[in-house]
């Protein structure tokens, strides 16, 4: 035991030093870009928001909002057009006629993911334009099965009064117009933020 006692001693000197250099450093690290850091309560209340406006794709016409950018050669055999990127600047309003009052758009773009089934992903940000909410955002993200009756896709966040905001979004078309592909989508939006 009287023999066992330095070494046993050096070994957790040894250990001691080598860990908190290792702390040392690790937080040396952090500290040249970790601004600040506060332990915070959990707000008591959150508001929870219901939004519904009408979603407008308009890919023909004197002024597209929704223009195909990409497509892999093998797109044209595909019956689903996977590997097809589009991207759009899709007016959103208050009612399903484009001349009803502007909420707003969505930016982004949506790719046609699907191999053998039509299936999109969604990447897109609302840009609200109106009154308190104006240059407020929320982003949306997900899969949109455009043939199914209701397609949910997530609120992955938001920007504005929409700081932190989770949520999710439920599309379901309103018309399609088979000659000119001008779609009208009802997207309803459901978000918590602070
Ligand atoms: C499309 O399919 C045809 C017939 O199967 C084939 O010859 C052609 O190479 C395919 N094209 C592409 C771009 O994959
Ligand atoms: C949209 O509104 C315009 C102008 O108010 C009207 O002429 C048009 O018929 C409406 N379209 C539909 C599909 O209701
Ligand atoms: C929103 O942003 C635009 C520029 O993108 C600016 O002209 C406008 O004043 C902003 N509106 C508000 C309410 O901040």
């Amino acid at each position: 035991m009287a023999k066992l006692f330095p070494i046993l001693t050096t070994f957790l000197l040894f250990f001691f030093f080598s860990s908190s250099s290792c702390w040392a450093h690790s937080e040396e690290q952090m500290s040249s870009f970790l601004r600040s850091e506060k332990r915070v309560e959990k707000a008591a209340y959150e508001t929870q928001s219901h939004f519904q406006f009408f979603w407008h794709d308009i890919v023909s016409g004197p002024s597209p909002t929704s223009v195909r950018v990409a497509q892999a050669p093998s797109e044209k055999n595909s019956t689903t057009s996977f590997g097809t990127i589009v991207m759009i600047d899709d007016p959103l309003t208050v009612g399903p006629n484009l001349s009803s009052p502007l909420v707003g758009h969505a930016q982004g773009l949506y790719s046609f993911a699907g191999k053998d089934s039509v299936g999109l992903l969604m990447a897109m940000t609302f840009v609200f334009a109106q009154g308190d909410y104006a240059n407020s955002t929320i982003v949306i993200m997900g899969r949109n099965d455009v043939f199914s009756q209701v397609r949910e896709m997530a609120v992955v966040g938001g920007s504005g009064l929409f700081r932190l905001a989770r949520g999710y979004a439920q599309a379901r078309t309103h018309t399609f117009d088979q000659t000119t592909g001008y779609t009208v989508v009802q997207y309803d939006v459901f978000v918590t933020h602070s």
